[in-house]
């Protein structure tokens, strides 16, 4: 068996439960002081005083000590939200978006998602692979250590698939946990241009059964947008996967305010994505829902749009999760740092709030709330170690990596 013990450590910060938190209650983070944490092979046996730790866990030799003096400890984050499996770039889009073409016109004209899809659809396995590991290994050491990954570069039977199953090789190959999400719907290719209703009747006949069968996604997502796919599209998509046991995600309100939050507390979906431009009664709804609010800040800090009302968010009672939306178009960031800090800053969220949002928010906004997000006994060794003695410095040293050590299924990777 594999023991670890972390012992005297300053600070331990850390929301509680195995659901996620709605509301201002988000603010609760349980604070130890000169604490440890007992773990057996890649689960957290013991939280606690370090006096009262080691007391239970007794003299056993073949134990691995850390000291933590001087350093604060929070839970391995969780980014529910991602798009980390890719070809190619879109640096020119990225310099025409700053010069004032909006991201829809650059989808309209044949680039955007359909730019980053040609470029996936004409990888070789290992190539997009390769892409992949690269890019998890670097957001490792940003603190994540549950991801989730969409499809939605390939838009055809092969390619989705394709993406799907690489997800479920980068899972079983590296040191992090990967939950997959079918996006089969992220944009209309170009072989069904002008008919959208041709491709969701192709995606749900040809391509959703296959993803059931083989087991190869958790969730079910669409592009949810005036001018992509509309509410109709998304709830008869959404629906015919949860027949096939998927469940649902939704980018929604992103751009224009067409309902797709609403949307999502009516079909019961695990979360509703994006949000910038929801409405004030689908707020309500998503209140008085199980549905988590999945707020994206570095997509709005790139797209230079308004941030999600958070604020707003969390007094009227939702369950608010933050994610990173890496993606080649939007927003090539995934900055745990930033992120925390945008969402503290500019969304006026609190320290506390946003920590339970990067944590035990975002497990839940993929179902693994049981799972991880938390530092208690039973619940996975995900676990960073910071440079700094307070967890308020992640956002207080705005934007800088302050994650020393990583710990991942009570193993130490750096
Ligand atoms: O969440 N909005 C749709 N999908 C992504 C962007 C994907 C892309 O531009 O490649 C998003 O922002
Ligand atoms: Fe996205």
């Amino acid at each position: 068996m594999n023991r670890l013990l972390i012992q005297n450590i300053s600070q331990i910060a850390t929301p509680i439960g195995n659901k996620a938190i709605h509301g201002t209650a988000m603010d609760n983070i349980k604070i130890y002081n000169d604490a440890a944490i007992y773990c057996e092979n890649d689960i957290i046996r013991k939280v606690g005083s370090t006096a009262e730790v080691l007391a239970s866990v007794g003299s056993c030799s073949d134990i691995n000590v850390i000291d933590a003096s001087g350093k604060c400890v929070v839970p391995g984050f969780t980014d529910p939200h991602t798009h980390f499996l890719f070809g190619g770039t879109r640096a020119d889009e990225f310099i025409s978006r700053l010069e004032g073409v909006p991201y829809l016109d650059l989808l309209r004209q044949g680039g955007g998602i359909v730019n980053t899809m040609q470029k996936t659809r004409a990888m070789s396995c290992d190539e997009l692979y390769n892409a992949g590991k690269k890019t998890l290994q670097n957001m490792i050491k940003q603190g994540f250590t549950t991801i989730e990954g969409k499809s939605g570069y390939g838009l055809d039977f092969t390619t989705e698939i394709n993406m799907l199953k690489t997800m479920k090789k980068l899972h079983d190959n590296l040191p992090v946990s990967l939950k997959t999400t079918f996006l089969g719907a992220h944009a209309v290719p170009p072989e069904y241009k002008n008919d959208s209703d041709g491709f969701i009747d192709f995606t749900i006949k040809k391509v959703l059964p296959e993803v059931a069968k083989e087991n190869l996604a958790d969730f079910c997502d669409i592009f949810c947008e005036q001018g992509v796919f509309s509410i109709a599209q998304s709830e008869k998509l959404l629906l015919a996967a949860q027949k096939l046991g998927l469940k649902s995600k939704i980018h929604a309100d992103e751009i224009v305010s067409t309902g797709g939050g609403g949307l999502a507390a009516k079909i019961n979906a695990t979360s509703a994505d994006h949000l910038l431009a929801v409405s004030a009664s689908d707020i309500n709804k998503l209140a008085n829902s199980k549905t988590i609010a999945v707020l994206l800040p570095l997509t709005a800090f790139c797209m230079r749009k308004d941030f999600a009302p958070a604020r707003k968010m969390i007094d009227k009672n939702c369950a608010i999760a933050l994610a990173s939306d890496f993606n080649p178009g939007s927003c090539y960031s995934y900055s745990s740092a930033l992120i925390l800090a945008l969402a503290v800053i500019n969304m006026h969220m609190t320290i506390n709030e946003a920590l339970t949002a990067i944590t035990l928010n975002a497990a839940a906004a993929i179902d693994e709330a049981a799972i991880c997000g938390s530092i208690e006994a039973g619940k996975k060794a995900d676990i960073l170690i910071l440079e700094k003695p307070d967890y308020r410095f992640l956002v207080y040293h705005t934007g800088i990596n302050i994650i020393e050590h990583v710990i991942k299924d009570g193993q130490l990777l750096f």
